[in-house]
């Protein structure tokens, strides 16, 4: 049985109009029109078919704003499709967006707890987990028992690293998460995503780093402005998207 399915899927975000308008505008549209502002559509997803199967490792390239942080938010279920379906069989575990899914207000201890919930674990299971998760992360005691709204973009990556990739996941989903953190963390997060991989029912990774994705991963998926454009052996494809974005350069630069 396939781990993730998704069914001609698409993602239609609707977003408001900004731009500068007249005080004469801004007056009338404020006294007529209180809180209307128009809006227009964005397909950051259309038509994505694909199975996920057991012991796969995906890659996801594209340009900036292709769609591949939308594709694993709508993996995780962040996302509803607009159209399409969407089917999932596991538990998935995701890393990405360090800031989705913590709690400002709660402590660095009590976000272990609700993370770990919504990862699938139980009370004592996930107590059991929190002395690891503080100590892969080295965040001080300190720390861990402040507000998360305290703690630096890298500090939240360590701790959104560390609880996650301490609960073993069966589906992990990875979206460029690992540069945020120092040289130091960086190469020890390294060397836990690769056991991580290894161990996972299934992986997909969003990466712009082509040279770790090939090696890392079997198949690549490769979005284009929303669309899949090429998906097949990891080799293949990111050879055709380097020699894309290659021509492209090269054409602009003539
Ligand atoms: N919450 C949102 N509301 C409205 N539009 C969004 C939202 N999230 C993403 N988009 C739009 O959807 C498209 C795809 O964005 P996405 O973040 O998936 O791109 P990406 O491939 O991850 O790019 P990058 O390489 O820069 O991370 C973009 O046009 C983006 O502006
Ligand atoms: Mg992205």
């Amino acid at each position: 049985m396939s781990l993730i399915e998704l069914d001609n899927v698409g993602l239609q975000f609707q977003v408001r109009r900004f731009g500068r308008i007249s005080l004469k505008e801004y007056l009338l549209k404020g006294f007529f029109l209180p809180s209307k502002r128009p809006t227009f559509d964005v397909q950051a997803l259309e038509g994505i078919s694909l199975t996920i199967d057991e012991g796969e490792r995906l890659g996801v390239i594209g340009h900036n704003g292709a769609g591949k942080s939308t594709l694993l938010k709508l993996l995780a279920g962040v996302y509803p499709p607009t159209t399409g379906r969407r089917a999932v069989h596991g538990r998935i575990s995701s890393l990405f967006n360090i800031s989705l899914g913590f709690e400002p207000e709660a402590s660095g201890w009590d976000n272990m707890l609700y993370r770990g919930f919504l990862q699938g674990e139980t009370p004592k299971s996930i107590r059991e987990k929190m002395r690891p998760i503080a100590e892969f992360s080295e965040l001080s005691e300190e720390f861990l028992n402040m507000p998360i709204r305290y703690y630096s973009t890298g500090m939240m990556v360590r701790l959104a690293f560390s609880i996650a990739t301490t609960i073993k996941p069966e589906i992990l989903l990875v979206d460029e998460v690992l540069s945020a953190g120092d040289m130091a963390f960086q190469q020890k997060a390294r060397e836990r995503m690769r056991s991580l991989i290894s161990s996972a029912r299934a992986v997909v990774l969003v990466s712009h780093d082509l040279a770790s994705l090939s090696l890392l991963c079997d198949r690549v998926l490769w979005l284009d402005h929303g669309k899949l454009r090429m998906f097949g052996p990891a080799k293949e494809v990111v050879a055709a998207y380097t020699e894309q974005v290659t021509n492209h350069s090269r054409r602009q630069a003539a």
